[in-house]
C-alpha cells in the first residue's frame, strides 16, 4: 500500500463505520451490527498484500480447509468393522439440495470395490428374447436422460424408533443423498434384450462380493428406473458404484445396485424363491411388513440443529431443512417452534420435484427463547407425515427401517440444540 493511501486509512475507516451501522437499522434488529471498527474492514490484511495460488496447484479441487469439519461420520458402535458399514452426510453443513459426492453418505455390504470402465460388463439375461451383454462403452450409445433424485437407507433414522437417541442431524437423517444423475433408462436396455411379458420381475446384482442382489417388479422397472454412469456430472464415485450404478427413483437404498453387474428376468422375487426376507418391517403383533420399497415422504430441520446451533442469539434467524417423498413431490412442509402445537408453513427454495429433496426456509425473529423445532412434510399423494406418536401406534417399536418420523429439537436460549422427544 502506498503512503498515499495510508493516509487516507482514518477518514475511510470513519465511513465504513458509519455504513455498516447505518445498515443495521435497514436489516431487521441485531442482523447486522458495526460496533467498533473493524480491522477486518479498515486493515489491509495479508490475503490481500500477496498472491493467491496459481491456476495448477489442485487439478482436481477439494474444499478449503476451513471446512475439514463439512465430512461424512461413522458411528463406531453401530457395525463390527467399517467394511460392512454405513457413513452419514454432512447434512447439518449443507445448504441448496445437490449432494457433492465426496460427503454423500455410503452402504456398503463388503466394502467398496475398484472396477476398471474396461473390466466392466452388464448382462442382461433370463426371461428376454436375446440374452445381451453390455459393455461400458455400449452403454454410452444408447439415448441419455439426467435427473436428480435422492437415495434414502432404508435404516435412516432406524435407531430412533425407541427413543431420540443420536444428537445430530447428521445421524439421525443423514443415510440420505441427492444427485443428478445421467445415464440410459432400464427399460430402453430391457427393450432392446426384449423382456419376455411372464418375467414379472427383474433380480438385479452387484460386481462386489456381497452382490446386494434384489429383485424389482418389472412395472417399476419399465418406469423410471436408471442405469446411471454420472452423478452430478461426472463420473460416479468408487463408493457410489463406479462405473455404473441403479437408480431406483423414490425407492429404498438397498435397491440402488452399485457396480451394477446383472438384470436377470425372473418370474418371482428371488427372495421368495430362497426363503429369504430382506428389509422387512416387525409390527407389534409380531407379523412382518414385506416388499415396503417406497419411502415415505419425511422432512428435517437441518439448522439449526444440534451440529448447528444458533451462535447469534436472538433476532433474524433462518430455520432451514429439508423434506422429500418416495411417492412424488413435496407440496409443502410445516414448521412448529412448539413442539405441534402450532405450524407456519415455510417457503420452498423451488417447488418440488419428484422423488428429489426439496429445501425449505423460515425466516423468523427469534425472540431468544427455547424452541422445541419440528418439520412436518406434505406431499403430491395428499400424504402427511405422521408424529413419532402415529407412526408408534401403527407399527409398534420393533422396526428398524422405515421410520419417517417428525423430528424435534429442543433448542435452548443458548442456541445450543438437542435432539428429543415430545409427547
Ligand atoms: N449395491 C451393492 N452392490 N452393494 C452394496 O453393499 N448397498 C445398498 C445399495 N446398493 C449396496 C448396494 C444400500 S443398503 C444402500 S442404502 C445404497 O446402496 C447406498 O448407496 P451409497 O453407498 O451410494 O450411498
Ligand atoms: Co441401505
Amino acid at each position: 500500500m502506498s503512503d498515499d493511501a495510508k493516509s487516507l486509512a482514518p477518514s475511510r475507516r470513519q465511513f465504513l463505520t458509519g455504513a455498516a451501522a447505518a445498515g443495521a437499522g435497514a436489516v431487521a434488529a441485531g442482523a447486522a451490527r458495526a460496533a467498533a471498527p473493524d480491522p477486518l474492514i479498515t486493515e489491509v490484511q495479508d490475503w490481500a498484500s500477496g498472491l493467491g495460488e496459481g491456476v495448477d496447484a489442485t487439478p482436481y479441487g477439494l474444499p478449503i480447509k476451513y471446512e475439514s469439519d463439512v465430512v461424512r461420520r461413522n458411528v463406531e458402535w453401530l457395525t463390527a468393522d467399517t467394511i460392512s458399514s454405513i457413513n452419514f452426510t454432512p447434512i447439518h453443513a449443507l445448504d441448496g439440495t445437490i449432494t457433492p459426492q465426496g460427503c454423500a453418505f455410503e452402504r456398503h455390504h463388503s466394502g467398496a470395490i475398484e472396477l476398471r470402465k474396461e473390466d466392466y460388463r452388464l448382462m442382461i439375461n433370463g426371461l428376454v428374447g436375446t440374452p445381451l451383454v453390455f459393455t461400458y462403452e455400449d452403454l454410452e450409445r444408447f439415448p441419455r436422460e439426467n435427473r436428480v433424485y435422492f437415495c434414502e437407507c432404508a435404516a435412516n433414522s432406524g435407531m430412533e424408533w425407541a427413543g431420540a437417541q443420536l444428537n445430530g442431524a447428521q445421524f439421525t437423517h443423514g443415510m440420505i443423498h441427492n444427485m443428478e444423475y445421467s445415464g440410459v433408462s432400464l427399460r430402453t436396455l430391457l427393450e432392446e434384450a426384449g423382456v419376455k411379458p411372464e418375467g414379472k420381475w427383474v433380480y438385479v446384482e452387484g460386481a462386489d462380493a456381497s452382490s446386494n442382489g434384489r429383485s424389482i417388479p418389472l412395472e417399476k422397472a419399465m418406469d423410471d428406473v436408471l442405469v446411471a454412469f454420472k452423478a452430478n456430472g461426472e463420473a460416479l464415485r468408487k463408493e457410489h458404484g463406479y462405473p455404473v450404478r441403479l437408480v431406483v427413483p423414490g425407492w429404498e437404498g438397498n435397491m440402488w445396485i452399485k457396480w451394477l453387474r446383472r438384470v436377470e428376468g425372473v418370474d418371482q422375487p428371488v427372495e421368495s424363491r430362497e426363503g429369504t426376507s430382506k428389509y422387512t418391517d416387525t409390527l407389534a403383533n409380531g407379523i412382518s411388513r414385506k416388499w415396503t420399497w417406497e419411502m415415505d415422504a419425511k422432512s428435517v430441520v437441518t439448522s439449526p440443529s444440534p451440529q448447528a446451533p444458533i451462535k447469534h442469539g436472538a433476532g433474524p434467524l433462518v430455520i432451514t431443512g429439508l423434506a422429500w417423498s418416495g411417492r412424488g413431490a413435496v407440496t409443502g412442509v410445516d414448521v412448529s417452534l412448539d413442539g405441534g402445537k402450532n405450524w407456519t408453513e415455510a417457503r420452498l427454495a423451488a417447488p418440488g420435484t419428484d422423488k428429489a429433496l426439496t429445501r425449505f426456509y423460515l425466516d423468523i425473529n427469534w425472540d431468544g427463547s427455547e424452541m422445541l423445532l419440528q418439520s412436518r412434510a406434505k406431499d403430491s399423494s395428499g400424504y402427511v407425515q405422521p408424529t413419532k406418536a402415529q407412526l408408534r401406534e401403527v407399527r409398534g417399536l420393533n422396526s428398524i427401517y422405515h421410520n419417517n418420523a417428525i423430528q424435534t429439537w429442543w433448542v435452548k436460549a443458548n442456541g445450543e440444540a438437542e435432539n428429543v422427544e415430545v409427547s
